[in-house]
């Protein structure tokens, strides 16, 4: 275990070489062990079509659900860094001590400069500004048009209020018409919460040992699988109500 300043987190090396951590203020790895780096490509940069779509518009908007250790920051850097087009990268984090790891470790975030509540820097075209404090209350200041989100909370045992019917109806309210919301989690519970906030669902990729994931559109039509087992499944729609009992 590399030594460092954290004291809520240890940091581990996942199976492809890439940089995760254990947070033990929530009881849970930050990534998936088969790999940070490319859990974080295939579900977020990819997930999202961040490339295909950024490509194409002189401004793209990001929101991701939690810095952590900035890999969906760096990887997405680094998948749009010559692209022609502004980028602009909102992350919401509770936990100032990985905004400060990351200022001293990795140079993308070095140049970060605190403004109020929040850390802001712009490399190029790449424009980060990392909202601090409890995200439920922070997404009232986000940015509007969103065109790609990251749903990347801890998992909804862990981490319930990020992932009810009010947080997603939040979060719907804040998008463009063409974003994608993209998360690793494929409980019928939470897919249920976002079907309640108007998002339409489909299957994810397979990652790791983890048989499905989920995207989220605010048009067309869910993949009607879903809807089938979903209408048959007993899970509860989270609700920012329900949510205090479902913590583990
Ligand atoms: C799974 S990790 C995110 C990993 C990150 N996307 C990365 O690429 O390294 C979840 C993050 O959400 C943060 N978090 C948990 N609850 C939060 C809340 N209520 N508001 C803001 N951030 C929160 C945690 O501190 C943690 O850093």
């Amino acid at each position: 275990m590399q030594k460092t300043n954290l004291k809520n987190h240890d940091l581990i090396i996942t199976e492809d070489g890439s940089q995760s951590a254990f947070s033990k203020t929530y009881g849970e790895n930050f990534h998936n062990t088969t790999g940070a780096a490319s859990e974080t490509l295939a579900h977020y940069v990819e997930g999202c079509k961040i490339v295909e779509r950024a490509q194409e518009q002189e401004d793209f908007r990001i929101l991701e659900v939690g810095l952590g250790l900035g890999v969906g920051v760096e990887k997405t850097y680094e998948a749009v860094k010559d692209l022609n087009c502004n980028i602009h990268f909102t992350t919401l984090e509770i936990d100032e001590e990985l905004v400060l790891h990351l200022k001293e470790t990795n140079t993308l975030f070095s140049d970060l400069e605190k403004q109020g509540d929040d850390y802001v820097g712009v490399v190029g075209s790449f424009h980060l500004r990392i909202l601090l404090g409890d995200a439920r209350e922070r997404v009232k200041e986000c940015m509007k048009n969103i065109n790609a989100i990251y749903q990347d909370a801890f998992s909804p045992k862990r981490n319930a209020t990020l992932w009810t019917t009010e947080w997603f109806k939040d979060l719907y309210e804040l998008s463009a018409d063409d974003c994608i919301m993209s998360t690793y989690s494929s409980s019928s519970s939470i897919r249920k919460s976002m079907l309640a906030a108007g998002w339409k669902i489909k299957k994810g990729i397979k990652f790791g040992k983890k048989r499905s994931s989920t995207r989220a559109y605010m048009t067309g039509e869910s993949d009607s699988d879903i809807i089938e087992h979903l209408e048959r499944s007993p899970a509860i729609t989270l609700t920012d109500e329900n949510a205090k009992d479902y913590h583990l």
